[in-house]
């Protein structure tokens, strides 16, 4: 039924049992290692997982989660360690990047009717098994909601909120690449110079500029064509107020909270146009993945797309990165090393 390397019965993972603040994650050795239960199953061991603000949503119960104890974790790096009898495109050894719920952990099970998965060559170096581990969730978000959610064109004016963040960074230089001028939005200097170095033309500082104002000042009163804001409840107004007529709103997290519900006609006066996107929506299936993921890579390894760690955590010191991450301290991407 299946191939396998000697596995553990249990494993260091980082999980939740209930909904809560920070103190109710934990780290432990009590979670069973997964078993491949399908022919299709693979299991794979981790090395290196990235982080994604959406952890910090199931564990606040922002967004559900369906069973408890919840590992946390979307995206990782490792090596197969078992296969089911009918995976034939991968086999024990070999190296891949990958995003599934649960990589928080040593081990984690996916099947390979999901494709999102890709195989990295096997002289991989550990860097490469860190950013590899790391680059596709922030990466295919910024990708397909530039290219689908909003099609960006040069010269358009496009605000980017938490421009020196995860997916900031990203967006800021993909929509600078195409000709389109970006107006980065961040909360210090120091960020804002960040956003700069990554292809912003305007900078706004959130905690002392009117970011209103400064919009029309850089559109000469006319709006920018696009918002791309993740921080959702506390700039929903800002966003709305600084398109132009027709602008298009890509309202695609909540770092704030989610938007509070508010009447359509809201959208009326300037024809605007909302989207409320998700990543997984445009990678939903195998030929999605693949036109966006090897898109991805190619700006990657063509160096256009420049993309490293902010820090490297240990797997158990996960809340402390996520407390850094929730307060605004940090820029571009968290990474979390996993035990071997
Ligand atoms: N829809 C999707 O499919 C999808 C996919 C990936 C990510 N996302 C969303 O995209 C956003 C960015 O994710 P990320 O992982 O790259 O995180 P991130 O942007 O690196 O971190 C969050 C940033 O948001 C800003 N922020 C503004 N108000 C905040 C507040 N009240 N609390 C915390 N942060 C606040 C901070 O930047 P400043 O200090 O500069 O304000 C902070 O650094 C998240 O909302 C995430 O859920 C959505």
């Amino acid at each position: 039924m299946s191939n396998s390397k000697q596995l553990p019965s249990t494993q260091s993972a980082v999980y939740i049992n209930e909904i809560g603040e920070f103190d109710k994650i934990k780290f432990d050795s009590s979670i069973p290692v997964p078993k491949i239960e399908s022919s299709n199953d693979i299991i794979i061991k981790n090395y290196y997982a990235g982080i994604n603000f959406i952890e910090a949503y199931f564990r606040k119960g922002i967004y559900p989660i369906n069973k408890f104890p919840y590992v946390f974790g979307r995206e990782a790096s490792g090596e197969v360690v078992a296969v089911g009898n009918e995976v034939s495109n991968l086999k024990i050894g070999d190296k891949i990047a990958y995003l599934s719920p649960g990589t928080f952990a040593q081990y984690t099970k996916i099947t390979t009717n999901d494709y999102k998965y890709i195989k990295l060559p096997s002289n991989s170096t550990d860097e490469d098994l860190k950013i590899f581990g790391s680059l596709f969730l922030q990466g295919l978000t910024a990708l397909t909601f530039i290219n689908e959610a909003y099609k960006v064109k040069p010269n358009d004016y496009v605000l980017v909120w938490a421009a020196a963040g995860g997916v900031g960074k990203i967006l800021t230089q993909l929509i600078s690449q195409i000709g389109a001028n970006v107006i980065a939005i961040a909360s210090t200097d120091e960020k804002l110079k960040l956003a700069k170095d990554y292809g912003a033309k305007y900078l706004i500082n959130s905690t002392t500029d009117n970011i209103e104002e400064k919009v029309k000042e850089i559109t000469n009163g006319k709006g920018v064509d696009a918002t791309f804001d993740s921080v959702g409840k506390d700039t929903f107004e800002i966003s709305l107020n600084s398109l132009k007529r027709k602008g298009a709103f890509v309202s695609y997290g909540n770092s704030s909270g989610p938007v509070t519900p508010f009447p359509l006609s809201k959208l009326t006066p300037k024809n605007i146009i909302l989207l409320r996107p998700s990543l997984n929506g445009y990678i939903a299936t195998p030929e999605e993945w693949e036109h966006y993921s090897q898109e991805l890579l190619k700006l990657y390894e063509s160096k256009k797309l420049k993309f490293d760690t902010f820090k490297t955590y240990d797997l158990k010191d996960y809340v402390d990165a996520t407390k850094d991450l929730e307060g605004r301290k940090t820029h571009g991407k968290l990474t979390l090393k996993i035990p071997q």
